[in-house]
């Protein structure tokens, strides 16, 4: 197929008009008046500066070049070079379309740099209606701008279709307003690609810290999974925003990446630990705090929290800092249950697994001493969620 919609959503083409004569039915408009249009520049210029959110971003300029030129719809297109692909995001919701870079009308523009205008799509042999033909919609007039960064390199193209004037087909004034769209809101569109890869980038390291950590100690990466899932789940327990909620399941299977320097002789040894090898074990916390201490990264700041408090507890008798209560982190509160809650039922070098009993058992007496007891309350209540979490997550399991 020409294209396709990952994780298909139908408010996608629900949100479009499903009628052939889709164009017919529209009220004819007439072109907008200067002031009118400067009206319009100025309102999404400051919504689209602020906005960091690149899905958003591609609702608002799909918004912005259909006022402003009167376009049926609008699509901000934006090339993934490494995939070489031009995707979009056309309603609230999960889905995505994504088209080769190279073809169609979009794909023309792309190509030549230049901006394209049709009349009669149809009639016009780079023209690919696959998107039509999936979506019963029907294009007739087409407007494609590229668009450029701060270098002039071109990053996407902004696409109108179905002019909704008497006479149905873009003008060189149109073309004029949407460059100028374009141009205003091409860094917007940039520093908001810059965001999502600095995202992207900050998952890999995160990830790639995780599997590294887990070879080290020959647990499986099951155990760092649900620790993130459980803590994710705390979290959202405690009210925390969703993007809170994104941090901390990120950040939280960090918690032992200090573990890393831990001679094996410590970290695998099959039986107890002497007391002085458990104090070289502790040294596992500041030393992962001390890894991503100096970043600036929302997730890696998260991570040097959760790594140096996580062996903390409620009643001030953890280490490293012996914090207690609400001078621990609410982040390092939350990974220490679900990484307790982890450890016990998992068999370790050093010992068997504990069964459900037992385990619950232990978090209600270490309600208010090693843990905080808000947390028991809600982990407690929510039991069921947790233990389908566990099983959806076993060992050996993809
Ligand atoms: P871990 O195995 O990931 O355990 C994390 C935490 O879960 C422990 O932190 C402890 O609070 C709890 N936990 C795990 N297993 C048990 C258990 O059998 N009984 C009880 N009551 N709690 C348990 P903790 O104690 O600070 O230990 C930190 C890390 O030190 C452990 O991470 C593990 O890697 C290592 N460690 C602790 N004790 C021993 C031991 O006796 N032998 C060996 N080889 N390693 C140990
Ligand atoms: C194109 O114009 O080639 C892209 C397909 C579409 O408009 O959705
Ligand atoms: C295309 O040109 O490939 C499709 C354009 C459209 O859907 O408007
Ligand atoms: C890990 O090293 O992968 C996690 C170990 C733990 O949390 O006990
Ligand atoms: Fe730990
Ligand atoms: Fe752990």
């Amino acid at each position: 197929m020409f294209y396709h919609i990952k994780e298909f959503d139908y408010t996608y083409f629900g949100g479009w008009d499903m009628r052939q004569d889709n164009v017919e039915v529209q009220k004819k408009q007439t072109e907008l008046q200067a002031e009118e249009m400067l009206e319009i520049m100025f309102d999404f210029a400051a919504k689209i500066a602020h906005e960091n959110n690149l899905n958003k971003l591609h609702l608002l300029m799909a918004d912005l070049g259909k006022k402003l030129i009167q376009a049926d719809r609008c699509t901000l297109w934006l090339l993934d070079e490494e995939k070489n692909l031009l995707w979009a995001k056309v309603s609230h919701g999960l889905a995505r379309i994504e088209v080769p870079a190279d073809s169609g009308l979009v794909g023309y523009a792309l190509s030549t740099g230049e901006p394209v205008v049709v009349d009669h799509a149809y009639q016009d042999p780079r023209f690919n209606a696959d998107i039509d033909k999936e979506s019963g919609y029907v294009t007739k007039s087409v407007l494609c701008i590229p668009i450029r960064n701060d270098e002039g390199h071109l990053i996407g193209v902004y696409q109108a279709i179905n002019k909704l004037t008497e006479q149905g087909r873009f003008t060189e004034k149109d073309v004029k307003h949407l460059s100028l769209a374009a141009s205003y809101t091409g860094q917007s569109i940039e520093k908001a690609m810059l965001h999502v890869e600095m995202i992207e980038t900050q998952k890999e390291i995160i990830f790639t810290m995780g599997e590294i950590s887990e070879n080290r100690s020959q647990e499986t990466g099951q155990h760092v999974k649900r620790v993130a899932k459980y803590s994710r789940l705390l979290a959202s327990l405690c009210g925390l925003s969703e993007e809170e909620c994104n941090i901390i399941e990120l950040a939280s299977p960090m918690h032992d990446i200090g573990k890393v320097s831990i001679p094996d002789e410590i970290l695998k040894k099959p039986g107890k630990l002497t007391q002085e090898e458990f104090e070289k074990m502790k040294t596992h916390a500041s030393i992962g705090y001390g890894i991503f201490k100096g970043s600036k990264r929302t997730i890696l700041k998260a991570a040097a929290t959760i790594a140096q408090q996580h062996h903390e507890r409620w009643d001030g008798k953890g280490y490293p800092s012996g914090l207690s209560g609400e001078n621990i982190h609410l982040y390092g509160r939350i990974t220490a249950l679900a990484d307790v809650f982890d450890a016990l039922g998992t068999a370790r070098v050093y010992k068997e697994e504990w069964s459900m009993e037992a385990i619950i058992q232990l978090i209600k007496e270490e309600r208010g001493k090693h843990f905080d007891p808000a947390l028991v309350d809600l982990f407690l209540r929510n039991l069921d969620t947790f233990l389908k979490i566990k099983s959806a997550y076993q060992d050996g399991h993809a």
